[in-house]
């Protein structure tokens, strides 16, 4: 794959029709090891979860979730992809926060539009229990959601033209999840489905208060690094012992 030709394309689509599919935004192996990872560290189950197990009007049964300011891993990951996400906008962004959900076999994302922090949205496949493709579902038509609620507008119209988009682990779809309606229509056929959902906003666009949803001060902040005296003895990480040793100090 040429991944500077395959942006531009998706630039124009994304331009043209509020939403396009990124094939393989992450390596499968950076995408299973990012969700083995972050089972590890949050739980993978009632008992170990450290995140949130909840049911929201998003969803038809409770799912474990975690925001991005709660688990440091998925903020740095999502920070990280502010480059990709500015090249293929073509706009400066800044990141919002991210939400990463497991959701249970059989569930659904009710079709909704998002918050005004959701400029632009990632929704990233990390993985499936069954590896049964899970489509993400968006609207054909652009809602003015400065004039109504998109949701209010469809429902007096009786109903929304729905796309499909089949989503493999690693895939991501980019899309405006203000002024398009989107979810997950069909239940869920496996087990269990993880993902991430990543929002940015455009750091000169009307939204820019949203970057690091507000919490500016308090999460972008200059570090500071404080050196001992000269004769403050080395510490070594025991497991990087032998890699300092080969080194041939
Ligand atoms: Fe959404």
């Amino acid at each position: 794959m040429d991944r500077a030709q395959a942006i531009d394309e998706q630039r124009a689509h994304y331009e043209e029709n509020g939403w396009a599919h990124i094939s393989r935004l992450l390596p499968i192996e950076v995408a299973d090891a990012t969700l083995y990872k972050i089972q590890q560290e949050l739980g993978g189950d009632w008992e170990s979860y450290k995140g949130d197990y909840i049911k929201t009007f998003l969803t038809d049964k409770k799912a474990y979730e975690c925001y991005s300011f709660d688990y440091t891993p998925m903020a740095t990951l999502q920070w990280g992809l502010t480059p990709f996400m500015s090249t293929i906008t073509g706009k400066e962004l800044l990141p919002s926060h991210a939400y990463f959900r497991v959701y249970g076999k059989n569930d659904v994302c009710h079709i909704h539009s998002d918050a005004m922090n959701c400029e632009h949205a990632l929704s990233l496949t990390l993985g499936y229990s069954n590896d049964f493709l899970w489509e993400f579902n968006i609207s054909k038509k652009y809602y003015d959601a400065k004039e109504r609620r998109p949701a209010d507008v469809a429902n007096e119209e009786g109903g929304v033209n729905l796309l499909g988009i089949p989503m493999a682990t690693g895939d991501a779809i980019l899309y405006n999840g203000i002024n398009y309606l989107h979810g997950r229509i069909k239940p869920n056929p496996n087990k269990w489905a993880a993902q991430i959902f990543l929002h940015w906003v455009d750091r000169e666009g009307a939204y820019a208060a949203h970057a690091f949803d507000g919490r500016m001060a308090e999460v972008v902040k200059r570090a500071e690094f404080v050196f001992p005296g000269e004769d403050a003895p080395e510490k070594v990480n025991p497991n990087r012992a032998e890699m300092i040793k080969e080194r041939g100090r």
